[in-house]
Parts: C-alpha cells; sequence; structure tokens
C-alpha cells in the first residue's frame, strides 16, 4: 500500500520499497501470515556479519497465540504497548555479546542485529508488511519472560502488521496524529563527511 504523505521524497534516486518504508502507528489488528513471516526471518537469515557470526536471535509472537502476543505486549514500555497492541505479531531482537569462536568482545553485534533488522524490514515491504522498531522494551522483564541467557543483550522490539485506517475507532490517545506526521531526514552533506568531520564530502555537493 503506497502512503503518499509517508513516502519519502528523496533527493537522489533510491528503490521505491525504501521510499514506501515506515514505521506505522496505526495498525489493522489482524495476524500476519505465517508464511511471510518465515520469509521475513528468512531475509534477515541472509544478512551480512563480521565472521558470519550471525550474533542475532529473535522471540516471535503471534497475534493468533493470545498468551504469547499479551506477554510480549507486557515486554514494552506503556507508550509502545498503546499502538503495538494492534500489531498482527511482535518479535524481540536480541545479539550476542561475545564471538563464538573465541569469546572475546563482538563489537559490532548490535550493527549486525540491525543489518538483519533492515533485510527482514524490506522483506516485509516486499510482501506488503510493514515493521515498526522498538527501543522501548523492558529488558528484564524480557529476560525473565523467556529465560534469556546472559550472553545474550535484548536491543529492540518489533511490531509487523498491516497499516490500518487513521480513523479506525480502535485507536488510543494521539496514535492517528502521530501516524500522519510527515517523514524528516536531514539531507546528504549533514551526515556524509569529506576531509575533515563536518565539511560535506565533495560527491555530496554536486
Ligand atoms: C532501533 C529503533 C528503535 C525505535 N524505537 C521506537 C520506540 O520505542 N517507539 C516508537 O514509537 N518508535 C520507535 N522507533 C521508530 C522511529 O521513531 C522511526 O523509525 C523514526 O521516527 C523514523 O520514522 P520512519 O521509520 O517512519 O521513517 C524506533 C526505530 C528504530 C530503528
Amino acid at each position: 500500500m503506497s502512503n503518499s504523505i509517508k513516502t519519502a521524497k528523496p533527493d537522489h534516486d533510491i528503490l521505491p520499497i525504501i521510499a514506501e518504508r515506515y514505521s506505522p502507528y496505526v495498525f489493522e489488528p489482524k495476524p500476519v501470515e505465517r508464511e511471510k513471516l518465515l520469509s521475513m526471518f528468512e531475509a534477515a537469515r541472509w544478512a551480512a556479519s563480521s565472521f558470519n557470526e550471525q550474533p542475532w536471535r529473535y522471540v516471535l509472537a503471534e497475534r493468533t497465540d493470545e498468551k504469547a502476543f499479551a506477554t510480549a505486549l507486557g515486554c514494552l514500555v506503556e507508550a509502545n504497548q498503546e499502538w503495538a497492541k494492534h500489531a498482527g505479531a511482535i518479535a524481540f531482537g536480541f545479539a550476542k555479546k561475545q564471538f563464538t569462536r573465541n569469546g572475546s568482545p563482538n563489537r559490532v553485534a548490535q550493527h549486525d542485529l540491525g543489518m538483519a533488522g533492515s533485510s527482514l524490514t524490506l522483506q516485509g515491504m516486499h510482501l506488503g508488511v510493514y515493521v515498526h522498531m522498538m527501543g522501548g522494551i523492558e529488558p528484564t522483564k524480557i529476560r525473565q519472560a523467556y529465560k534469556v541467557p546472559e550472553e545474550f543483550e535484548p536491543f529492540t522490539a518489533i511490531a509487523f502488521g498491516y497499516p490500518g485506517k487513521p480513523d479506525a475507532d480502535y485507536l488510543d490517545g494521539d496514535v492517528a496524529k502521530r501516524d500522519a506526521a510527515a517523514r524528516e531526514r536531514r539531507p546528504l552533506p549533514e551526515f556524509v563527511f569529506g576531509d575533515t568531520w563536518g565539511n560535506p564530502a565533495a560527491a555530496t555537493l554536486g
């Protein structure tokens, strides 16, 4: 579903699914098909990672499993529960803090969890499934609920679903307003630098 308010207005050419991706606050309260969830995790599986460590792990709770979904929802901060309760599934993203090969700290574990999350997100866009990532989680509750081993750190949650109608009567608070906000980004010269930090790379100046 293309949503013109949310579609990026890029300064340079990008893939349509990158332009159309956004993080919905309004989800239709219905499940996401298991086959689509599997495709998304399969895309995550094939992400690049340092030393092919694949430090990512996920816990998945589908809307169809009411008990599991309620447990997952309870592991989000309240502000996220307000809108994520309508998602079709919720997952938590974890990263392994040490390399399996030698036990030394994996400085890029979070980066690689992000790589996997990005692949998952774009695969979802290809299938019409949107995701909204969250840092607003309750790590202690997550550790207890899922018996997470010490060497794994919970970092993120992912809400999966289909964008809903902003005038739907099941929405709470300012969820619809947040969903309608335009997507803002800083321009390339403000984050791609050349000879000195803060000096735009020549390529960005055209
Ligand atoms: C790692 C990560 C954590 C985030 N945490 C939250 C969160 O806890 N609550 C929330 O409402 N949005 C959260 N977001 C969504 C961002 O606010 C959103 O991606 C950003 O505003 C850009 O909007 P867009 O994704 O629609 O382009 C998070 C996004 C990422 C990638």
